[in-house]
């Protein structure tokens, strides 16, 4: 942001995401269908100064960040990584006091990182398209946290639509949004698992599914005839969890436009089943939960979602069904609102 701004109040607001389907096939260049939810974070700022100073409704330690913040790893309170990721990446000229509000819970993976980040590129200047926000703000994880994720939880906090989910090619990073049936609502159960091994073992199976690349090509063109060959058993079993997913993706959104929910909660449920047995990123809580959701009445479907090892699990069901969890409504994406300041 340019200096121009100095002496204006910002307000960016990014809502969290709900995946329906398609895990563990962004960083592959797959298919994913989350949708943008009406929980989100809020940055207010004032802005000026040569400091990022913000206050959080959730941590009794201020953020406070030098605009030239280079190494954003080691700044502290932790959740401030975010925001210097994001300054590390978008240089703004100008910084501002104010706090960040949140109605998402944190690491339960609906993305509260992913929409504070969007949410303080936005306050801080950002100006483009959904997708190159989506783009600066993955790179800002992956430099505040060395984290290699993919770009679903950002491109959908940027590109949400109100009353639709997002089918989105990881690859060429086409969002297509698709309408939730009248009739059906997302239900979302948190474990209140959270594992500290969930970093590495996201990077092992990212690492598994590079190593599955390097013998048979591209996961995204990939055939399972193609993951039979592959030599070692549990890279053959991730490819095979990607291969499965990306086709179960594009059928869940043509089971979704067709209002067919039985057929979309049955790809939901082999969605989990692969996500536990081939790509292994439950839990027994995890999975205790999917199965009660699934004897509920009214419930189609239900499977973990986001990267697993704990969090949530989400489920497709009738509105008002007894199902237990919260009610996420499909989103718009983020939005930022300038004021002249009084
Ligand atoms: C995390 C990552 C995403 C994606 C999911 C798993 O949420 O940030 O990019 O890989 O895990 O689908």
């Amino acid at each position: 942001m340019g200096r121009g701004r100095e002496g204006t109040r910002v307000r960016a607001t990014a809502p969290g995401r709900v995946n329906l389907i398609g895990d563990h096939s962004d960083y592959t260049g797959g298919y994913v269908f989350p949708m943008a939810v009406d929980r989100g974070t809020t940055v207010a700022l004032a802005v000026g100064g040569d400091v990022v100073d913000l206050a959080s409704d959730r941590d009794p330690e201020r953020a406070v960040i030098p605009l030239d913040v280079d190494d954003p790893t080691t700044v502290r309170p932790t959740w401030a990584r975010y925001v210097a990721g994001v300054m590390a990446e978008l240089r703004p000229a100008v910084g501002g006091v104010g706090a960040v509000t949140t109605t998402l819970p944190l690491g339960a993976g609906l993305s509260s990182s992913a929409a504070l980040e969007v949410a303080v590129a936005l306050a801080l200047g950002f100006e483009g398209s959904p997708t190159d926000l989506a783009r600066l703000c993955q790179r800002a994880e992956g430099r505040a946290f060395g984290a290699r994720t993919g770009i679903m939880d950002q491109l959908a906090s940027a590109a949400g639509q109100a009353g639709h989910c997002l089918l989105i090619d990881c690859t060429s990073l086409s969002v297509t949004p698709v309408a939730l049936p009248e009739g059906l609502e997302v239900v979302v159960a948190d474990s209140g698992e959270r594992r500290s091994v969930a970093a590495s073992a996201y990077e092992s199976r990212r690492l598994q599914c590079e190593a599955a690349e390097a013998e048979i090509g591209p996961l995204r063109l990939a055939t399972t005839e193609d993951v039979s060959r592959l030599a070692g058993e549990v890279v053959r079993r991730r490819a095979r969890h990607v291969v499965t997913e990306n086709a179960r993706v594009l059928e869940f959104a043509e089971r979704i436009r067709a209002g067919d929910a039985a057929g979309a909660g049955q790809l939901m449920r082999e969605s989990h089943a692969s996500l536990r047995d081939d790509f292994e990123v439950s839990t027994a809580a995890l999975d205790a939960l999917v199965e009660s959701l699934a004897r509920t009445p009214g419930v189609h479907g239900a499977r973990v979602t986001g990267a697993g090892f704990g969090g949530c699990v989400v489920a497709l069901a009738e509105t008002g069904s007894p199902a237990a969890g919260w009610r996420l409504r499909p989103a718009d994406g983020a939005r930022v609102e300038w004021q002249e300041s009084r």
